[in-house]
């Protein structure tokens, strides 16, 4: 997972970076005598466990609000990948902490990475904090609540081995009903060693493959035309049938969830690079409706930077599976994940990483400078020696590069029709319609009568930037 980094490597996947600190609400609120009121940060499983907290806390007799006044209970789903994830939280806190003592009797609760890094020095930490609850402990919120309401603080941040949550029927709050994101698994057990993920989310764990097949269908069924698959490292889902011990890999899932309906376009992140198999790029090639579009965080694309990351790849490796992307998906696009400035990365490293990112054709990146996380094994084992001015640097130059290669292959689009699914309006005119095509590219359109969202249309490409595409339905 998803601070402003929208994908899961991490979780990564994609959220509109404009999305962070999105506050949940939009459901039927009449029948609710509470009501609370929700911000999510950090990657795409943050935004998804919200919803399945939503659904937990209907139950529970609380509806949404998006006004922090009118709220019974404040929840803040925090993400503790960089740093800066976590300073953003400590700010809304302050906030919440003044709503707190203007209106006593208001509960306050951290959940997610935050949350389970910290544990009860949270409570310590943050003396307004009324409850704190890991990412695996969900289901003890009602009983966490009502120990606050009776003034006992709490604390739950156990991590499973077993928890999917897979019986909890998300709430599609603030969803633009067309698209929504699916958890297929939880934790990851690779152990980066920048990463913080392995400590905060647990070991990994794969959910039932029908209780995925049910949500996309009754998805479908709801009018919703695309979900994406959501995991740490997707490609390593696996999930034995009990009733005849047949073993589900994630090519296997992809092509289920493909089956839902012609109409429902399936996406997936994140991707490892180790783990992605061909089946996995067979099943993207056979069915129209899988997305041609993987993200696949490559991090470094320097050999050595890859093995202090511990990311079990090469450079060669990694350039040999984008080879057999293209050769077996000639039209996929690409993006990833890169952190610049990693413990010791030289300034030929560095340039390898730009060396990578120009073989790989990026359509686009995350891209991020490291951020020393406690505990990690890079904190035991590594000096953060590279200065904070070297790191922006390096990142200046990515983030500049990736512009390029995303503009270069923006242009050669022009002219070319393709198919996209409409999420809504486009952010500047009322008059235009956005979606994307298959591979992940937002393209804006005018309206024309009888079309709407969550329709299918041809568009031609008239024109480009390095962040989306201008064109005219044909
Ligand atoms: N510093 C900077 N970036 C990080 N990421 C994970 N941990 C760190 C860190 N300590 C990035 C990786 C990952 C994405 C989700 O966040 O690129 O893929
Ligand atoms: Fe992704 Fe590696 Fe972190 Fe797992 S440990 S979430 S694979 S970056």
């Amino acid at each position: 997972m998803y601070d402003n980094n929208p994908t899961l490597e991490n979780i990564g996947k994609k959220i509109d970076p404009k999305l962070q600190g999105q506050v949940i609400e939009g459901f039927d609120n009449q029948a609710f005598e509470k009501r609370f009121y929700i911000e999510s940060y950090g990657c795409a499983m943050n935004f998804s466990d919200s919803e399945i907290v939503a659904s937990i806390l209907a139950k529970e007799g609380y509806g949404s609000t998006k006004e922090l006044e009118e709220a019974d209970l404040i929840l803040v789903n925090t993400c503790s990948i960089r740093e800066k994830a976590e300073d953003t939280v400590r700010r809304r806190l302050t906030v919440f902490n003044k709503v707190k003592k203007r209106k006593p009797g208001t509960l306050v609760g951290v959940l997610g990475c935050m949350a389970e890094r910290l544990k009860a020095k949270l409570l310590d930490e943050e003396k307004l904090v009324d409850i704190v609850v890991g990412p695996d402990a969900y289901r003890d919120l009602p009983t966490l609540l009502k120990g606050a309401e009776d003034g006992q603080r709490g604390v739950n941040v156990l991590l499973s081995r077993e928890e999917t949550y897979a019986d909890i029927s998300p709430l599609r709050m603030g969803s633009n009903g067309v698209s929504a994101f699916i958890s297929i698994m939880r934790g990851c057990d690779n152990m980066c060693s920048f990463c913080v993920v392995p400590f905060t989310r647990g070991r990994e764990r794969s959910r039932d493959s029908f209780s995925i097949i049910a949500e996309a269908q009754d998805l479908y069924d709801q009018g919703f035309r695309e979900v994406t698959l959501l995991g740490q490292n997707v490609d390593s889902y696996k999930w034995t049938n009990p009733a005849n011990d047949e073993i589900i890999k994630f090519a296997d899932l992809l092509v289920m969830v493909a089956r839902v309906h012609p109409d429902l376009r399936i996406r997936f992140s994140t991707s490892h690079p180790k783990d992605i198999t061909d089946d996995v790029l067979y099943a993207i090639r056979d069915y129209e409706n899988i997305c041609n579009y993987i993200h696949l965080p490559i991090q470094s694309g320097n050999t050595r930077v890859l093995e202090l990351m511990n990311r079990t790849y090469t450079r060669e490796w990694y350039d040999q599976k984008v080879k057999r992307i293209y050769e077996v998906i000639p039209d996929c696009a690409i993006s990833a994940d890169i952190i610049c400035g990693f413990c010791t990365e030289t300034e030929e490293e560095h340039q390898d990483t730009l060396d990578a990112m120009r073989n790989a054709k990026y359509t686009m990146s995350y891209m991020f400078y490291y951020s020393e996380r406690p505990g990690t094994m890079a904190a035991r084992k590594y000096e953060d020696d590279i200065p904070l001015e070297i790191k922006k640097k390096r990142l200046t130059e990515v983030v500049k590069l990736q512009g390029e290669i995303s503009l270069a292959a923006n242009l050669k689009d022009i002219g070319q029709t393709f198919k996209v699914l409409i999420e809504g309006d486009s952010k500047r005119s009322d008059k235009d319609f956005k979606g994307r095509n298959s591979q992940f590219k937002t393209i804006v359109f005018p309206k024309k009568e009888g079309l709407k969202k969550g329709d299918y249309c041809q568009v031609k490409v008239l024109s480009a930037t390095s962040g989306s595409l201008i064109g005219e339905l044909v």
